[in-house]
């Protein structure tokens, strides 16, 4: 008997975070094609802000498609805030039935956050801040790896809960005394009761429903936080987050099987920002292109307001990241913003340092990174054009759009070897451009 199994949509950043992964994860999980959206990575470390015609959200933890009504998951892969689920929840008043979370997911408990803080001012010392979100990613992937982290499913195992909270407080002994406090037994304990009271109902393994549903031909949208090159064993360590961002990781995250991830979308920015610490191959903060994209992209961290740091679109990098996610497909985002120059550089090579360009690698040593001398190729810009006149371009159809932007797709598009499947114009949700219709393959039963 064939079966028709439904579509796995992984959508991952493929730079620094901030390309704009947002927005391309609205407009999937807005579609009536996606019966559900779950999560895979990180925590409260991400964050966007959804526009719809009638309201406006914020979220940091919670699926998109809370916002749209449907089933949404966090899987075992993240590190879960439990108040700040409960605050997020606030925006959705009657859906709290849509969320589930992994019974294996590690809970990120105060003193992760108290750490985070900690960790970062040791760093600062010796200028290897990482620049975190201080929302104890760092430190709760800590106690999931050395094992005492505490999994949201052990709230209700009270022998081994208790055993856990016994060692963490032995563990954190000798750390400041504010550390000490936060994991005093009384403390974790009183807090664990809560959370059994309010939280029950959205306990899960997300392997064997996700699975199901796949195999009951629904599509699953994968909403990656963060990005490949901030991956903890792929990116530039130390300067990147806690969490694999990959694809792959779609399917350690949350307990399916690989070959579920059929279509695997990468979220470029026509350049490239970087918030944080760390280095990054040609950087522009200084210079006035560089000031332009940063004003003109509104390239400020949205909780610090701090600048980020601002570089040439990285080809070499992107192919990087399109060989180590298996992209099928991206999405470009801010092309509106690159107009703003009248023409602009895209790196296409390192100077000294060897890559193998069928198989690129990104150099591992942050002494080379800083070492590298990029090649750019200087491309002419489109100029800077009204959303009234993207809007126009739009409805007349990509013919009509201007030969500079068209030639620097196809650039892209032969330099990497997958096609470019939606282009950002603007802020708002109606500012892409579909170039290739996801849908039609939708239809098509998996192997
Ligand atoms: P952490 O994930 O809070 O530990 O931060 C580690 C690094 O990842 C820092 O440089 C953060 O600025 C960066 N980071 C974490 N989440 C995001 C994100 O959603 N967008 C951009 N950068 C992020």
């Amino acid at each position: 008997m064939s079966q028709k199994y439904g579509k796995g949509i992984v959508i991952v950043g493929v730079q620094y975070g901030d390309e704009g992964k947002g927005k391309i994860v609205d407009h999937y999980a807005s579609k009536s094609y996606i019966d559900v959206v779950t999560r895979f990575n990180g925590g409260a470390n991400a964050g966007h802000t959804i526009v719809t015609n009638k309201e406006k959200y914020a979220l940091n933890l919670l699926p998109s498609g809370m916002v749209y009504g449907k089933p949404s998951y966090i899987g075992n892969g993240c590190v879960v805030d439990l108040e700040r689920v409960k605050e997020e929840l606030t925006q959705f008043p009657t859906k709290h039935h849509l969320l589930h979370i992994s019974e294996r997911a590690q809970l990120v408990l105060p003193h992760h956050k108290i750490l985070d803080q900690y960790q970062e001012k040791m760093k600062q010392k010796r200028t290897l801040e990482v620049g975190t979100t201080k929302r104890g990613i760092g430190p709760a992937y800590h106690d999931k790896s050395s094992r005492f982290g505490i999994r949201f499913g052990d709230l209700w195992d009270e022998e081994l809960l208790k055993q856990q909270v016994d060692l963490l407080s032995e563990y954190y002994q000798g750390f400041p005394l504010e550390v000490v406090n936060a994991v005093q037994p009384s403390h974790l304990m009183g807090l664990f009761s809560k959370w059994k009271a309010s939280f029950k109902r959205m306990l899960c393994d997300t392997g064997v429903i996700l699975s199901k549903k796949l195999s009951q031909g629904k599509n699953v949208l994968f909403e990656g936080a963060q990005s490949t090159l901030l991956d903890l064993d792929h990116g530039v360590y130390p300067f990147n987050t806690s969490s694999n961002c990959v694809v792959a990781s779609a399917s350690t995250g949350t307990g399916i099987a690989p070959h579920n991830l059929t279509e695997r979308i990468g979220v470029v920015k026509a350049y490239t920002s970087r918030v944080g610490g760390g280095p990054i191959i040609s950087e522009i903060s200084d210079i006035p292109e560089g000031e332009t994209l940063q004003k003109e992209g509104g390239e400020f961290g949205t909780s610090t307001g701090r600048p980020r740091r601002i570089s040439w679109l990285d080809l070499v990098a992107v192919k990087y990241a399109t060989r180590l996610n298996g992209l099928t497909g991206i999405a470009l985002t801010k092309i509106d913003i690159l107009g703003h120059l009248k023409e602009f550089e895209v790196v296409v090579e390192y100077e000294g340092y060897e890559i193998d360009p069928d198989f690129p690698s990104y150099p591992m040593r942050i002494s080379d990174i800083k070492r590298i001398i990029p090649v750019t190729e200087i491309l002419p810009s489109w100029g800077i054009l009204s959303s009234e006149s993207w809007r126009e371009l739009k409805l007349k159809g990509w013919d009509s759009f201007p030969s500079e932007l068209k030639s620097f797709i196809k650039m892209i598009e032969d330099y990497i070897g997958i096609p470019i499947l939606l282009v950002g114009t603007g802020p708002s949700r109606s500012e892409l451009i579909e170039r290739n219709d996801l849908e039609s393959s939708i239809s098509v039963p998996s192997p």
